[in-house]
């Protein structure tokens, strides 16, 4: 059942803690600096990786494959529907990586079938044990979040987002110890946010916005597109997420003072950049909501702000996302939008 929440949605939202310590459960090991994941214990470390999948999951792959990048390891992302194994140069050594929620995604199946038959190991990365990514592919790594009910996922990405970290730090064996311990942060870090957001105010504020903007760098880019995914599937309102750079390049010309910016702040190397972004956003008169664990300096630039605690830059947009979550949730509701069966999706889709 939905334990008390009027939606399965809220209720795997606040369920996240739960899943992320699921996930990071006997695989970290902070004292020899290692992350043993045992399902990929007889994987060789690889000498490119390919990421296929669809929808949120994508957006996961996204995130993944820049960190697998930061370890040295090249490594793209393909929508699953679009990845033909023909167009992509595949060496000795290549990993291709299906990253789905369910197993049963048909696109990322697709893809996963014609990458081993071009000769790939091929990986599932997802929740259910025994779905046919599971069983097909050369190796399945478990993200252990649990039963997801609601059609938006929500935990998932989260779960997929660590695992790709844990399973790049397994196969490379460079471990940081500042980002271990933030990986271990991280179910409190988001219980925080859980316990504290404001979100709930912010989506009331914004309830009339025929339009969503969200704008990220780095590893906060694809969590400003999973932003935008989310709110589209269960609002039913127009959103877009962007690359925060991108935006003067173009969409820049749709900002009016009814359309809120929400801008994924959190400290690191973007943080500069990004603040000039929200600064061209302001002068245009555009609404901006900061998600940020740096408060202070953005002061005199947000018109709300969404605090997250400090971190690492790297885990730092995964508990910020919660945030995004929260907003989309609550404005959904607001509108009275059948937020765990939007029209028109299912949660597994099986054709392509
Ligand atoms: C969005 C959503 C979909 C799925 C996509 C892939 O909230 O749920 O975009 O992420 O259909 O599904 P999986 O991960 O099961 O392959």
């Amino acid at each position: 059942g939905k334990s008390g929440y009027n939606h399965y949605m809220l209720k795997e939202i606040n369920e996240q803690p739960r899943a992320l310590r699921q996930c990071l459960r006997g695989r970290v090991n902070e004292l020899l600096r290692i992350v043993q994941v045992d399902e990929v214990i007889n994987l060789e470390t690889p000498n490119a990786v390919q990421f296929v999948a669809c929808g949120t999951s994508y957006h996961a792959a996204l995130y993944g494959a820049q960190f697998f990048r930061e370890c040295g390891v090249m490594a793209q992302t393909f929508l699953a529907s679009e990845y033909t194994a023909a167009t992509v140069p595949m060496g000795e050594g290549t990993l291709v990586i299906g990253v789905t929620q369910s197993g049963e995604t048909a696109d990322t199946m697709r893809a996963l079938r014609e990458a081993s038959a071009a000769g790939a190991t091929t990986l599932a990365m997802t929740n259910v044990v025994g779905s046919s990514a599971a069983r097909e592919c050369d190796h399945a790594m478990y993200i252990r979040a649990g039963p997801e009910i609601s059609v938006a996922a929500t935990k998932t990405f989260g779960s997929q987002q660590v695992a790709a970290v844990l399973l790049a730090t397994a196969l490379i064996g460079v471990a940081d110890q500042s980002l271990l311990a933030a990986l271990r942060g991280l179910p409190d870090h988001v219980q925080t946010v859980l316990d504290s957001s404001r979100a709930r105010d912010v989506a009331e504020a914004y309830l009339d916005a025929d339009s969503y903007f969200f704008i990220g760098r780095g590893y906060n880019m694809p969590v400003a597109l999973e932003a935008a995914l989310k709110t589209k599937e269960i609002t039913y309102k127009h959103a877009e997420g962007f690359a925060a750079g991108e935006l003067k390049h173009g969409p820049l010309a749709l900002v009016t003072e009814d359309t809120p910016v929400f801008a994924l702040l959190t400290a690191g190397v973007n943080f500069e950049k990004t603040l000039s972004n929200v600064r061209e956003v302001e002068a245009r008169g555009g609404p901006v909501i900061a998600v940020t664990d740096s408060p202070k300096e953005v002061k005199g630039y947000a018109d709300h702000v969404l605090e997250v605690p400090e971190t690492h830059s790297t885990v730092a947009p995964i508990v910020a996302n919660v945030q995004l979550q929260l907003v989309s949730y609550w404005i959904a509701n607001r509108l009275g939008r059948p937020i765990d069966k939007p029209r028109n999706l299912a949660k597994s889709v099986t054709v392509e």
